[in-house]
C-alpha cells in the first residue's frame, strides 16, 4: 500500500500527551495525512491506551510490539520493525517526539532510509550525559532534518550546535495540551472526591528515574522524606517504581497513598489542586509551572531551567530525606509572569511547518 503520509513514531506515556495537540491541529488544518506507529515501549492501559481514549488521539495504525528490556535491545528492536514498516509503505516523513528510546529509534531508522525526520521538543539539554534521555536528544537532533524547539533556551542550544538552519521555535506542545486538558478535566474528573481530597490538602508525587528508583538506598531515602511530610501524599506509581518498592521491600509511610498511574485528566486536576508536586519527571515539572503549583524536582539538573528561574521549581540535587522535607516546606513565592514556552499554539505552528515542507511531496529526500 502506498500511504504517502507522515508517520508519527510514539511509544512512551509522555509521547502520547505531546502528539495529541499536533493530531488535533492536523485534523483542523487538513492538507496532510498522517498515521501513527506505536512502538510498544509502554503497554499497560494506564501507561498507554487511556491517553489515546482521553486525548482523542486516533488509534495507532501500526503496533510494533517491541519488547526489548535493555536500551540496546529496545532501541534495536524498534529500529528493525520500523525499517520493515517503512520499506513496506511510503512515508513522506517521520515525526518523533521528546527524548525516549522510541524517539531515537525512530530518528535512526528514518534517517538511514533517507526519510526526512522531524523532531518535536528539540534542543533540550540537561548537560548530563549519564542520562539516557540526553544521549537520545543529542543524537536525534543531529540526524533530524526539521527541529521544533519548545523554548528559546532550546533554540540557543541548537544554534550553538550548528543546527539553527533546520530549527524553528514552536513553543511547547505540553502547554497547548494542558490549556485544553484542564478545561475538560474540570468538567469531567471526579478524582478529588474519589480520593477524598480537599484542594491544597495533599502533595502529589511521581518517581521513575533509574537513579532514584533502581537504587535501593536512594529510593528508601526519598520515600522516608515523603513519609515525613505533614499532609497526605498521593504517589501515582510508575511501573518502574512499583517494581522497585517490592524488590527492595520498602513500605511507604501511612501518609502516602500509593495509586496506579492515573489518566491524564485525573492527573492534571490533581496537579492543579496539590499543595506542591514532588517529582523527577521532565513533563510534570513543566505542567506544574503552567498551572501555578509549586514543584520540587528530585534531580541534579533540569532541561527546563526557566521554571527554576521563576522560583516555581526547586531542584533537590542531593536527594536526602531532610533536603526533600526542606524543599517541600519552602514558602518562596514563584513569579509566573514570563511565558517562555510559547503561546499555546505549538501544535498549529508545527503543523504549518510540516505542511509547508511536506504537502504534495511524493519523493523521499532529506
Ligand atoms: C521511559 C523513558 C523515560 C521517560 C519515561 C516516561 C527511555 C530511556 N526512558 O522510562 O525517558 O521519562 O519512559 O514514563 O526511553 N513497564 C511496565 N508497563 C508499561 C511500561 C513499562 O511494566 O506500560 C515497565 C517495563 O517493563 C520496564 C520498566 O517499566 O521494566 C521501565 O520501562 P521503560 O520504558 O524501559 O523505561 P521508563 O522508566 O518507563
Ligand atoms: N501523567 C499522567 N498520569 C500519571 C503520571 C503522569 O497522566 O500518573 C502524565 C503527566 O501529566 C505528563 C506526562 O504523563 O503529561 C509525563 O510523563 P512521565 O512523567 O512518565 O515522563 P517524562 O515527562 O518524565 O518523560
Amino acid at each position: 500500500m502506498d500511504t504517502n503520509s507522515i508517520l508519527f513514531v510514539v511509544g512512551a506515556r509522555p509521547n502520547f500527551v505531546k502528539i495529541a495537540p499536533v493530531c488535533q491541529a492536523l485534523r483542523e488544518q487538513g492538507g496532510l495525512s498522517y498515521q501513527i506507529a506505536h512502538t510498544g515501549q509502554h503497554y499497560d492501559r494506564m501507561m498507554s491506551g487511556i491517553f489515546f481514549e482521553e486525548l482523542a488521539i486516533p488509534a495507532p495504525d501500526f503496533h510494533l510490539r517491541a519488547e526489548g528490556k535493555t536500551h540496546a535491545r529496545q532501541t534495536g528492536e524498534i529500529m528493525m520493525k520500523l525499517e520493515a514498516l517503512c520499506q513496506a509503505h511510503t512515508f513522506t516523513a517521520l515525526v518523533v517526539i521528546g527524548d525516549v528510546n522510541s524517539t531515537l529509534a525512530g530518528a535512526l531508522a528514518g534517517s538511514k532510509l533517507q526519510i526526512p525526520v522531524a523532531h518535536i521538543e528539540a534542543g533540550l539539554r540537561s548537560f548530563n550525559r549519564c542520562m539516557p534521555e540526553e544521549i537520545n536528544r543529542i543524537a536525534t537532533d543531529h540526524i533530524s532534518s526539521l527541529l521544533f524547539a519548545p523554548s528559546h533556551t532550546a533554540m540557543a542550544n541548537l544554534k550553538r550546535e550548528g543546527l539553527e538552519s533546520r530549527s524553528c521555535f514552536s513553543g511547547d506542545v505540553m502547554y497547548d495540551m494542558i490549556l485544553k486538558g484542564l478545561k475538560i478535566a474540570e468538567r469531567q474528573s471526579s478524582i478529588l472526591a474519589e480520593l477524598r481530597l480537599e484542594p491544597r490538602g495533599y502533595y502529589l508525587a511521581t518517581l521513575h528515574r533509574p537513579y532514584n528508583v533502581d537504587d535501593g538506598r536512594q529510593l528508601r531515602e526519598i520515600i522516608a522524606g515523603l513519609s515525613r511530610l505533614e499532609e497526605k501524599v498521593i504517589l501515582a506509581a510508575h511501573p518502574r517504581l512499583r517494581k522497585n518498592l517490592k524488590r527492595f521491600g520498602i513500605v511507604p509511610g501511612s501518609n502516602i497513598q500509593l495509586s496506579e498511574p492515573l489518566g491524564y485528566l485525573d492527573f492534571i486536576l490533581l496537579e492543579k489542586n496539590a499543595i506542591k508536586i514532588v517529582t523527577d519527571s521532565g513533563g510534570i515539572q513543566k505542567e506544574a509551572f503552567f498551572i501555578g503549583t509549586p514543584c520540587v524536582t528530585l534531580r541534579p539538573e533540569t532541561e527546563w531551567m526557566e521554571t527554576v528561574a521563576a522560583g516555581a521549581n526547586i531542584l533537590v540535587k542531593c536527594r536526602t530525606a531532610d533536603a526533600i522535607v526542606r524543599a517541600a516546606s519552602c514558602e518562596k513565592v514563584p513569579q509566573y509572569g514570563n511565558k517562555p514556552y510559547g503561546n499555546g499554539r505549538a501544535g498549529e505552528i508545527i503543523v504549518e511547518a510540516l505542511q509547508a515542507r511536506f504537502c504534495c511531496r511524493n519523493t523521499q529526500t532529506t
